[in-house]
């Protein structure tokens, strides 16, 4: 039943507090992680050559998220693969590799025809998934049921985030034995309860994302820029407002702006600059300084308080979002751009 809200999309958004909290119940004890469905097959994780995600749409973006903690923390190579171009490819694939394969449904069918795919190649398969009982979940050696709770509209928005959360955990529990990052570890999983409540704090901006929504009505296009850990948020960020807003929208890692994109970029092109405060900060404000002296219209996220360092001449608009520890800000800064674009 979707109460109070006009559609399942935007109940399914403000409920993401409470879905983050059921993904977490019962998987974080005593500095630990524990996720019932991988402990049996941690070791053969850890010996594995390589960890391959696969997915389509936004479950592929959630792994691109996952992709910079995971390879950090894991210490093993991971890359992505589109369901379908693994398909067209038929890409490489060996008894060595770990293929996890996230799907919300656990039904879409690319998916499923690359876990067979992979089942014949030898690979031990994992499955992350927000239906019990799918073919994802049954067919798959082992996994993790993210029960973000059941999601109805059609554009996913509480799987997405619980979806990374539960690649954080699974990161945590494939490298709780390495040394060298056990103060990064214990800081994660000291920073994940309070999440929700972050959450429920970028939330707030639902009022200012609606203005910013009306106030682009009249633009042809939209581009969204991130990179490092939000290299995801600004394809997923795009991909909603095409699905929603129904306008043409790009996501692009920043650092490819000056090898083409820079060439569209004029007063007239809403561009929003995802500038939260991390290793890639410094990059991210020269983008902007870029982007400025070509007049771009521009529109930055950033961590509370960082403000004026993002746009020194206050011309542009700022959003602003709660800063959590590096690999989780994803998940809060994915929530403004779900918001509002109907
Ligand atoms: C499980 C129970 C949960 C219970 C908890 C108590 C289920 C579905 N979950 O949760 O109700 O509260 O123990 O300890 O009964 N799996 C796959 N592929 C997938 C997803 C999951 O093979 O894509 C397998 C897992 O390897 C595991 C089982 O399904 O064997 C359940 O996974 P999950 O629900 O994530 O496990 P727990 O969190 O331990
Ligand atoms: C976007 C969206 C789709 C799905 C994709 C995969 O909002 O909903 O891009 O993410 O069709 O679906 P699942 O995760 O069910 O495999």
């Amino acid at each position: 039943k979707k109460g109070n809200y006009d559609h399942f999309m935007q109940k399914e958004i403000h409920e993401q507090p409470h879905s983050l909290t059921t993904t977490m119940r019962g998987r974080l004890r005593d500095n630990d992680v524990v996720l019932g469905g991988l402990k049996d097959h941690l070791k053969t994780i850890r010996h594995s050559r390589r960890i391959i995600f696969i997915g389509c749409g936004t479950s592929y973006n959630a792994a691109l998220a996952a992709r910079p903690f995971m390879e950090e923390l894991s210490g093993i190579p991971v890359t992505l693969e589109l369901a379908s171009d693994l398909l067209d490819r038929q890409g490489a694939m060996y008894r060595e590799d770990t293929a996890v394969f996230v799907s919300q449904s656990g039904e879409t069918a690319d998916t499923l025809l690359a876990l067979e795919y992979a089942l014949e190649n030898g690979a031990l398969c994992v499955g992350i998934t927000n239906t019990v009982g799918s073919t994802l979940a049954r067919k798959t050696h082992c996994g993790v049921h993210i029960n973000a709770g059941c999601e109805i509209g059609v554009a996913s928005t509480k799987a997405y985030t619980s979806q990374i959360v539960v690649m954080v955990m699974m990161a945590l529990a494939i490298g709780a034995d390495k040394i060298s990052t056990q103060s990064k570890r214990e800081a994660i999983i000291n920073a994940l309860p309070d999440l929700p409540n972050k959450v429920s704090e970028v939330l707030k901006l639902d009022n200012e994302m609606k203005d910013l929504a009306e106030s682009l009505i009249e633009a042809q296009s939209l581009f969204v820029f991130g990179r490092g850990y939000n290299y995801a948020t600004a394809l997923e960020g795009a991909l909603k407002v095409k699905e929603v807003a129904l306008m043409h929208s790009e996501g692009m890692l920043a650092g490819e702006m000056k090898h083409g994109p820079l060439a569209l970029v004029d007063e007239t092109l809403p561009i929003i600059v995802i500038a939260t405060h991390d290793a890639c900060f410094s990059k991210q404000q020269s983008v902007i300084q870029q982007l400025h002296a070509r007049n771009g219209r521009l529109i930055v996220m950033c961590s509370k308080g960082d403000a004026s360092s993002v746009c020194p001449s206050g011309s542009c608009r700022v959003i602003e979002v709660p800063q959590v520890a590096d690999c989780l800000q994803p998940v809060i800064n994915i929530v403004p751009l779900q918001l509002n674009w109907r």
